[in-house]
């Protein structure tokens, strides 16, 4: 079983960010990054440093603050649920569902849903609904036993129509149940205290609410209640999340780009991006884990700074497109390209030191040479080899690579990772000159869908989708 230790981790759990395999000394002039041009961004990283300060003070980048929330009533509220539940379902999208992955696959145990089934955990089985497919969601519901069920609908702007869609399918199941009096219990709402209307409907029927804190958007938001409440509800240690994080925000007070990692994974990432043509970042933890952690990355990286206009208003059509692998599997299905393909990436490793549990790999054939090397190593020391394998044939091949290590995978070093990505996002919206609060582009979808769904008031955008589909036959082909 997968245990964590009830202890306070401190420095000696903090994560470790190199970028040797970047820097022109090993990766040579045409691909790798000069000392001198990490130097030359200091005074526009000293202004972009204090600018972020600034808005802090002013309350415009809460989400720095949230180390310092209180989470009891979250606690209070997961305690309840766990008393009388077996299923928690999340129904969300984007900036409000990713996070929720990320934090149960790193921090629990990977079959967690299934030991859960023999009684072997207390805590209810863990669903994450982020699509609006019919038959994912009726497979869903082949397995909820809706009368030990809790929905947490979960939506900042309170009006989503994949998420409010799920919602109404779901809340009319639970009606037809429970009764419409009964099934309130059974409903959690996670939104903007005032916008959209989740919240209205909330109100109406008397659902639990937990509000998302203002100013605090979607993509960063894994440590409010969005990501809080479902990993506390399946046992995870949402305090030592939350000191990781806090940890990590105040190692990135630090204005020079050689002491704070996210400035220097930021600045590393522009350069290549902007000078030496690495349009694309790649994120490959080596830990199983850490999958969904990718996953949460590539929303925050693309949408953050996918943008067309700076803030002075030129075109700039900026962002690197960021890509997830995992180690040591898509060494079988991706490396080739990043070593032999286009030299237009920069791939992060996440390394482990320490996984959860030590596993030999037998001794079992000493005699057959080509498989006999194996026995007596540990599959740690195995991926751990395939990642330095992976590194080396990369360098070899001057295709810059950087490894962020951690410890191990816990509440603590999770916290810092979160935190350590979104302060670099924010600082890079700095070096591109755009705003990485916003995303205009996810909008423009939202709204198209509203206006082909019939949503009153999108008449015209209607009107004007129709228009553009009108598709020339010769185009379409057909067996
Ligand atoms: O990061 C973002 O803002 C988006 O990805 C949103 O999270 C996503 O579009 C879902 O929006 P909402 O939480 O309003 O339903």
């Amino acid at each position: 079983m997968i245990t964590y230790k009830n202890k306070v981790w401190k420095e000696e759990m903090s994560i470790r960010l190199d970028v040797n395999h970047v820097m022109a000394k090993f990766m040579g002039e045409e691909h790798g990054v000069f000392d001198g041009e990490i130097e030359s961004l200091m005074p526009e990283a000293r202004d972009i440093h204090h600018q972020i300060k600034e808005k802090r003070d002013s309350g415009d980048l809460p989400f720095m603050d949230l180390p310092n929330q209180s989470v009891s009533e979250i606690l209070e509220m997961a305690k309840g649920i766990r008393r009388w539940c077996d299923y928690f379902v999340v129904l969300g999208i984007g900036g409000s569902a990713l996070g929720n992955t990320a934090l149960h696959e790193a921090l629990q145990h990977p079959y967690y849903n299934e030991l859960s089934k023999t009684g072997r955990h207390r805590a209810p089985r863990i669903y994450v609904l982020d699509n609006v497919d019919p038959d994912q969601l009726a497979a869903l519901m082949d397995v909820l036993d809706l009368k030990k069920t809790c929905f947490n609908v979960i939506t900042k702007s309170g009006g989503t129509a994949e998420t409010m869609a799920n919602f109404l399918v779901c809340q009319e199941a639970m009606i037809k149940a429970l009764g419409r009096e009964n099934h309130a219990d059974h409903i959690v709402v996670t939104t903007d205290k005032t916008k959209g209307n989740l919240m209205r409907v909330a109100e109406r029927e008397g659902y639990r609410c937990l509000v998302i804190p203002d100013g605090v958007g979607g993509r960063f938001s894994v440590l409010t209640p969005v990501g809080l409440l479902s990993a506390a509800v399946s046992g995870v240690n949402v305090r030592e999340l939350l000191a990781g994080a806090s940890f990590m925000e105040r190692h990135c007070h630090k204005v020079r780009i050689w002491e704070n990692p996210a400035y220097m994974n930021a600045v590393i990432h522009f350069i290549l991006d902007t000078k030496r043509k690495k349009h694309i970042s790649v994120m490959m933890p080596y830990a199983h884990a850490l999958r969904g952690f990718a996953d949460w990355y590539r929303q925050l990286w693309a949408e953050s700074l996918g943008k067309r206009s700076s803030l002075d208003g030129h075109e700039v059509h900026a962002g690197q497109t960021p890509i997830n692998a995992l180690g040591a599997t898509d060494q079988h299905s991706q490396i080739q390209l990043y070593v032999e393909g286009p030299n237009d990436k920069v791939i992060t490793f996440i390394n482990v030191e320490k996984y959860k549990v030590p596993m030999e790999i037998p001794k079992s054939y000493p005699e057959m040479e080509g498989l006999s090397y194996l026995g007596g190593h540990s599959l740690q020391g195995l991926i751990q080899a395939e990642q330095k394998g992976t590194a080396y044939a990369l360098i070899q091949n001057h295709r810059p690579n950087l490894s962020i290590t951690l410890k191990e995978v816990n509440p603590f070093t999770l916290g810092q990772l979160f935190m350590m990505y979104e302060i670099q996002t924010v600082f890079s919206g700095g070096l591109y000159r755009i705003n990485p609060l916003d995303q205009p582009g996810v909008e423009q979808g939202k709204v198209a869908a509203y206006a082909l769904m019939g949503r009153q008031g999108y008449e015209e955008t209607k009107a004007e989708i129709e228009q553009a589909e009108a598709l020339d036959d010769k185009y379409i082909l057909g067996c």
